[in-house]
């Protein structure tokens, strides 16, 4: 690898986006571009970046993937309102469920997602537009995990063999791949973006597709959605690193009003890390847990058990999938 890590400690905000913007001008020249903004740090940052870069040749679009947690895309669109920024919302659903359909596979999982986001869903907006570069939020543990061979990492094209110069008509420019997330949300804060998202937990590329486990359907979806709407409800305040939850494919007998019901199980994972490549679970308060699991098996249809992750990373990830 290349490429150097730019470390918190070595980090000069304004220096970093003084050079970032300029770094961006340099390579668009007066061209235009376009970014996804998924809502996370990363692409929050990069979007700001490239705004101050290159005002309205930026075009911004929020990719209606389907895989999104609830009221995603209106919190998005909101906030980069009042920031200032216009989020154009593409919709997709039926691209990304279309190509998820009959996989179980993590890996062609995540092949599929990243496939119908850069070839399909950008090739597309490329080929109608006039954009021929695009901004994206990858950092420096995605480029460390996807070569470690740990997980192909969905914003990484180079290891999908892909150039996307020539497949589709783009290059790709990437402003925080020297950060890690401790790094961009000290970026984030000097931006002037809220600490509600500064310090937003990470959330990862395929969404909610990370966290079901075998065929990743809209029902499915719609059930880790609703799971995963709860326990960031009730870890809102934990100064935990990320929590969310997950789908098993597995049935389990269960019983709810006196009958049988061979239902559905969640497990649900919080944990305490610093940067994502290792990880422990949080030793949250019996109450909380029995809390979660209270409203997740009487507000969630069809699932009658809820289990808590206790295994550190590694060897478990963070994500399931
Ligand atoms: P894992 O599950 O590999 O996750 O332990 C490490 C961190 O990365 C996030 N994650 C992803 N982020 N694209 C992303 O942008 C992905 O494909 C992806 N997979 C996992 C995960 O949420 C955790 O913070």
């Amino acid at each position: 690898m290349t490429l150097t890590e730019i470390r918190p400690e070595d980090l000069k905000p304004e220096q970093f986006i003084a050079a970032q913007v300029e770094e961006i001008r340099q390579a668009v020249g007066d061209g235009l571009a376009i970014n996804a903004l998924s809502g996370g740090v990363d692409s929050s940052v990069v979007t700001l970046l490239g705004h101050k870069a290159l005002g309205p040749r930026l075009r911004t679009c929020f990719i209606q993937n389907g895989l999104m947690r609830e009221g995603e895309p209106e919190y998005v669109v909101g906030l980069f309102r009042r920031l200032g920024v216009e989020v154009e919302l593409v919709p997709a659903e039926a691209e990304f469920f279309s190509a998820l359909a009959g996989l179980t596979d993590p890996e062609e999982k995540r092949n599929a997602i990243t496939r119908v986001f850069y070839r399909d869903v950008f090739g597309r907006l490329v080929r109608e537009g006039k954009a021929r570069f695009l901004l994206q939020g990858t950092n420096y543990t995605d480029i460390e995990e996807t070569i470690a061979g740990i997980k192909r990492q969905h914003n990484i094209l180079e290891q999908l063999g892909i150039d996307p110069q020539k497949e589709f008509g783009y290059r790709v420019i990437e402003p925080v791949v020297r950060l890690r997330k401790t790094a961009v949300r000290v970026v984030a804060r000097a931006l002037g973006l809220p600490d509600e998202l500064a310090n937003r937990p990470p959330f990862p590329g395929p969404a909610l597709a990370a966290r079901v486990i075998g065929e990743v359907t809209r029902e499915r979806v719609a059930i880790v959605r609703q799971a995963t709407a709860i326990v960031e409800h009730e870890l809102r305040t934990t100064p935990a690193f990320q929590y969310l939850a997950i789908l098993h494919e597995d049935r389990v007998t269960g019983i709810r009003d006196g009958r049988r019901e061979f239902g559905l199980q969640v497990d649900v994972r919080c944990w305490d890390s610093t940067d994502a490549l290792q990880g422990t679970p949080t030793r949250l308060p019996f109450e909380v847990l029995d809390r979660i699991a209270g409203r997740i098996t009487g507000e969630v249809p069809g699932v009658v058990s809820v289990t808590y992750n206790i295994t550190a990373k590694p060897p478990s990830t963070i994500e399931a999938v």
